[in-house]
């Protein structure tokens, strides 16, 4: 059994197997974008069906929303985005590009240095003294370290000249903050409660890369839990734990994830970790989990003037509630659930690639393969019936072998095969993608086989 060795593995994989392919791509590309392809978006709704459901869906203390992606720009200044949001950043004064000086920090020293704690003199020192050199040139000389705010800019207005400047938002969770008394006074919440949603957010990162690990527009899935402070922690460890089983259960294996705390907390943060995962490229953070204390409603009550306080109906007694937050990149869990599913196996005669997805996140559930072309009439009537319940692919093309092959190659977890028995008795036989293994059963059987194996619990 082969795990994925690199990440250009899985690249290639989304390309051709239609998961994900290069944005703008017949323009020559757009750096850092991507876009999903008919399996990837499967996939990726798929994902986060599965976080709803687990976080929002079955959490009776959770309510989802939407919220949009402009706000007022006053957020922004609530939020401390416009003013201090930044990554430490160093041009080469040679070629011109522009580095993260923390990542030029860690990539040097293969991860040992985690430079997430280093003020900036101690960055520029440890650059200098170890001779860091520009990853693009090769030439040893930087500017100082400077902050870069990543927020993407565009403008409001119809006339250029009294255009309003807004921002792409860089998180969700304003939304969720913003949006604190409508969901409590409509839901009728009582602390504990949660405000989830799923969206795009948008940064204008200095070292975007690797895949979709790090790019300029991604999907993020964060839930803010609004709790008394003397629950703070008990919250914060609950989550901590549903993160990690929910990771597990969508089928990453525990040797390959981690909890990495936070060395350096922001002034309003009690504490805060990530769940990290074995990338390809190293471990890196899958997702966070934050206390921010009372400094999100406290920061939006004085910005916008609206009392932001929360009455106890039993104690009568009103409090800002404090924030635990959970936060996971849709994208970047698309990628590290690609890179976990990957396998090559060594077969007798033969190499299959197989995507060991949870049936759950597969992005066809059930492959639908005629034999014969002359079987056809038939397998569209199963088609007919299996796509009312589930996403079903359909393949006529090529020898069984190859068609088994390409559904093993994007995670397929059954295949049907329509054969001439199927035309006298009505069965078919149907296929595991991890076993290989093949039964008969009748075709009113099929959707109760199906769907008691593709649950997500
Ligand atoms: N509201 C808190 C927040 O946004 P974050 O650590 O900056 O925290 C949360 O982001 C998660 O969003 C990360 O753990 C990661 O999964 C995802 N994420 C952040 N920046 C990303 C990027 N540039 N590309 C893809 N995913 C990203």
């Amino acid at each position: 059994m082969e795990k994925l060795k690199s990440m250009d593995t899985i690249v290639n994989l989304c390309k051709n197997r239609g998961f994900v392919f290069p944005g703008s791509e017949i323009y020559g590309g757009f750096a850092n974008t991507w876009d999903f392809g008919p399996v990837g978006v499967e996939l990726k709704n798929n994902i986060k069906k599965a976080w709803w459901k687990r976080f929002v869906q079955e959490n009776k203390d959770a309510y989802g929303v939407d919220c949009d992606i402009l706000m007022n720009p006053r957020v922004w200044e609530a939020s401390g985005h416009v003013e201090s949001f930044g990554d430490p950043k160093m041009d080469c004064k040679i070629c011109k590009q522009r580095f993260r000086a923390d990542t030029l920090v860690e990539e040097f020293s293969k991860g040992k240095i985690n430079a997430e704690g280093m003020t900036n003199e101690e960055l520029e020192k440890y650059i200098a003294d170890n001779k860091i050199k520009c990853p693009h040139c090769g030439n040893l000389s930087w500017t100082p370290i400077r902050k870069f705010n990543p927020m993407f800019i565009t403008s409001r207005g119809t006339l250029e000249a009294d255009a309003d400047k807004v921002y792409l938002r860089p998180e969700t969770c304003q939304g969720e903050y913003v949006n604190f008394l409508n969901v409590q006074r409509t839901s009728r919440a009582k602390l504990p409660f949660a405000i989830a949603q799923i969206g795009k957010s948008f940064r204008n990162e200095i070292t975007p890369g690797n895949f979709l690990f790090r790019t300029i527009e991604f999907e993020q899935m964060e839930l803010q839990n609004f709790c008394k402070e003397s629950d703070a922690i008990d919250e914060y460890n609950k989550y901590k734990a549903k993160a990690l089983q929910f990771v597990e259960d969508l089928g990453i294996a525990k040797e390959n994830l981690r909890f990495h705390d936070h060395d350096k907390l922001a002034h309003y943060a009690k504490c805060a970790c990530d769940i990290q995962y074995n990338f390809p490229i190293g471990w890196q953070e899958l997702n966070g989990i934050h206390h921010r204390g009372t400094w999100d409603l406290s920061r939006h009550q004085q910005y916008s003037g609206k009392n932001m306080q929360y009455l106890d109906p039993y104690t009568n007694e009103k409090i800002l509630a404090t924030v635990i937050e959970y936060s996971i990149g849709a994208d970047r869990l698309t990628l590290a659930l690609l890179c976990e599913a990957y396998e090559e196996q060594k077969l007798e005669n033969d190499t299959r690639v197989v995507m060991h997805f949870h049936p759950f996140i597969a992005p066809y559930k059930v492959a639908i393969l005629p034999l014969q072309k002359n079987l056809n009439e038939k397998a569209e009537a199963v088609y007919n019936l299996l796509s009312k319940e589930f996403m079903c692919d359909y393949d006529e093309a090529g020898s069984i072998g190859k068609r088994y092959r390409r559904q093993d190659e994007i995670g397929t977890p059954y295949c049907v095969t329509i054969d001439f028995d199927t035309l006298e008795d009505d069965t078919v036989t149907i296929r595991d993608r991890d076993t290989m293994k093949q039964e008969r059963i009748k075709i009113d059987k099929l959707i109760d086989y199906i769907s008691a194996r593709i649950k997500f619990n």
